[in-house]
C-alpha cells in the first residue's frame, strides 16, 4: 500500500523529482528573490532563512503532502520544487503547484516535472487511490496555462479578482484532472 507518507524519487528523462530535504534550503531561499515566479505564483508573503530551513528539514516527515525537489539532470542541481498537497483523502482529491527557478523554466523540465508526478499520484498511491488533482493558475500566467492543458488539465472556472498584484487585480483560473480525464 502506498500513502503520501512515501517520498518517491520519479525519474524522466529532462529531470529527477526527489524527497526536499535540509541540503536545498539554499536554493529554495534563492528562488524566494525571484521576482518573476513571485509574480507568476502571486507569493506576497515574505519568509526568513530559519523558516525555510525548517520548512526544507520538515518535508520528509509530512505524511499527508509531497515536496519534491525539480533536479535537472543536465546541470544535475536544483530546478525547482513540484508539491502535491490539500490532500482531502475523503473526497481522494489533491492539489498541484510547481516553481522552477528562472535558469530552469522553458526547457521542457516543468512539462516532464508535473506529468511524473501525476502519474505518479494517479498510479501509485493506492490507500485510497486519487481522484482529483487541481490547481490554480492565474490568467497572466499563459505559459503556465499551456503546460497544464497540454498535460490534459480541464479548465472548471474562474476566481474572479483574487489576486492583487502591482496595482490591478487577476483572475484565477481553477483546473483539474480527473482519474476518468486520464488516457486509458
Ligand atoms: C509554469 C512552469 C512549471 C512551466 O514549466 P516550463 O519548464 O517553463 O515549461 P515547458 O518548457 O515545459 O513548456 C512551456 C510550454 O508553454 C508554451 N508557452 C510558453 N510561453 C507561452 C505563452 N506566453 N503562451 C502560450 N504558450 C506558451 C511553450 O511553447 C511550451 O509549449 P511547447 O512544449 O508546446 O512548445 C514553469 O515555467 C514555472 O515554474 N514558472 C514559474 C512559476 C509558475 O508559473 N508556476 C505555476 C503557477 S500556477
Amino acid at each position: 500500500m502506498t500513502t503520501f507518507e512515501h517520498k518517491p524519487t520519479l525519474t524522466g528523462d529532462l529531470v529527477i523529482l526527489r524527497p526536499i530535504s535540509s541540503a536545498d534550503a539554499d536554493d529554495m531561499w534563492a528562488d524566494l528573490h525571484d521576482a518573476e515566479a513571485m509574480r507568476l505564483t502571486g507569493t506576497h508573503s515574505s519568509f526568513d532563512r530559519d523558516q525555510i530551513d525548517q520548512w526544507c528539514a520538515s518535508r520528509a516527515g509530512q505524511v499527508d503532502r509531497l515536496d519534491l525537489a525539480v533536479v535537472d539532470r543536465a546541470s544535475d542541481g536544483w530546478a525547482g520544487e513540484v508539491v502535491i498537497n490539500e490532500w482531502d483523502a475523503d473526497n481522494r482529491s489533491c492539489s498541484l503547484r510547481i516553481a522552477l527557478g528562472p535558469g530552469a523554466r522553458g526547457r521542457g523540465l516543468g512539462t516532464e516535472a508535473i506529468r511524473l508526478v501525476v502519474d505518479y499520484v494517479f498510479d501509485q498511491i493506492d490507500d485510497p487511490p486519487v481522484n482529483r488533482v487541481s490547481l490554480e493558475v492565474y490568467d497572466f500566467n499563459r505559459r503556465a496555462i499551456a503546460v497544464y492543458e497540454a498535460l490534459g488539465f480541464r479548465r472548471e472556472g474562474v476566481l474572479r479578482e483574487v489576486l492583487a498584484w502591482d496595482g490591478r487585480f487577476h483572475d484565477a483560473i481553477v483546473m483539474s484532472m480527473l482519474r476518468s480525464d486520464r488516457p486509458a
